[in-house]
């Protein structure tokens, strides 16, 4: 097992197990993604306003790796066209395609509906290869099946050892839809957690590589940001050892509902 591996999706596309995170990786986008790709990562995640796309493209340039090995998620927003917007973020990217594009956040009244046939139409058109959703509870994903058929394939959400949802990981299980696990390292802010790290010390890991290796035996997708060289190569030494069952239930039990953002929309 390694950064390409790969899960399968409802739709029957395979889908990486582990990727990168581009908010705010804006020192030398192109740069940092291509030396990413070049040390074996080939999911990257963005969103038009991350300001990264244009850098992610002129890396999968340099790169030279051939598109089909590579797994583009970007994302619309709440007051976009969907359709048009897809269109739009592939051409910032240079791209023909995006293998994953996903509602950012659901708007404010009603669960999306009217984004998500934009998606469904850019899916059918070929504009990207899988659609699904981010920041979704299961009661909104459920009314987005209910008004469309059409099930998201994937649910990006914040999620990590200190904040998660039995639950919630049951619905998406049910519904076959797979979770990719934004802010998986809590954006730094529980690395000095205590228990994280003794149990790190003891698998001769970092607590990063921790949370990182959790969410891979939860068999949900992390997308861990890394704007330093160090970290990038930290993030990727996650697949040469095995957390007991015993310590998942105790990293497991480290859940505070802890979100960077105030909230876990799925709680
Ligand atoms: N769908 C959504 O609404 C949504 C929301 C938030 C995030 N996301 C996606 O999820 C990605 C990841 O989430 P995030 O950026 O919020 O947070 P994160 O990945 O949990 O944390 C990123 C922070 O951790 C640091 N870091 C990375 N590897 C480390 C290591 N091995 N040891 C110590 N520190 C380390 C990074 O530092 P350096 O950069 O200095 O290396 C950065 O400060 C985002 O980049 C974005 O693609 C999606």
């Amino acid at each position: 097992m390694n950064a390409q591996s790969s899960v399968q999706l409802r739709s029957g596309n395979a889908m990486p197990i582990f990727g990168l995170g581009t908010w705010q990786l804006t020192i030398d986008t192109a740069g940092t993604v291509a030396y990413a790709l070049e040390l074996g990562y080939r999911m990257i995640d963005t969103s038009s306003d991350y300001g990264t796309q244009p850098g992610i493209g002129e890396a999968i340039k340099r790169s030279k790796i051939s598109r089909g090995s590579l797994y583009i998620v970007t994302k619309v927003e709440e007051t976009d066209d969907a359709y048009q917007a897809t269109k739009e973020y592939l051409s910032e990217m240079d791209l023909e395609y995006s293998d994953l594009m996903l509602i950012h956040r659901p708007p404010t009244t009603g669960a999306g509906e009217e984004l998500w046939d934009g998606l469904i139409r850019a899916k059918k058109e070929g504009l990207t290869k899988d659609i699904g959703v981010s920041n979704y509870s299961a009661e909104l994903s459920q009314k987005l099946i209910d008004a469309t058929s059409e099930v998201p394939t994937v649910n990006q959400i914040e999620w990590s050892p200190f904040g998660h949802s039995g639950d919630f990981k049951n619905f998406c299980a049910k519904n076959n839809i797979v979770i990719q696990a934004y802010s998986p390292l809590t954006r730094g802010n529980r690395l000095d957690n205590k228990a994280l790290n003794q149990m790190a010390s003891k698998y001769h890991k970092t607590p990063a590589q921790m949370m990182l290796r959790w969410n891979i035996q939860l068999g949900t997708v992390p997308l861990p940001k890394a704007n330093q060289k160090s970290h990038l190569e930290e993030n990727l030494g996650i697949f040469d050892f095995e957390i007991s069952t015993q310590d998942m239930e105790i990293l497991s039990n480290l859940n505070e509902e802890y979100s960077s953002l105030g909230s876990l929309p799925y709680v």
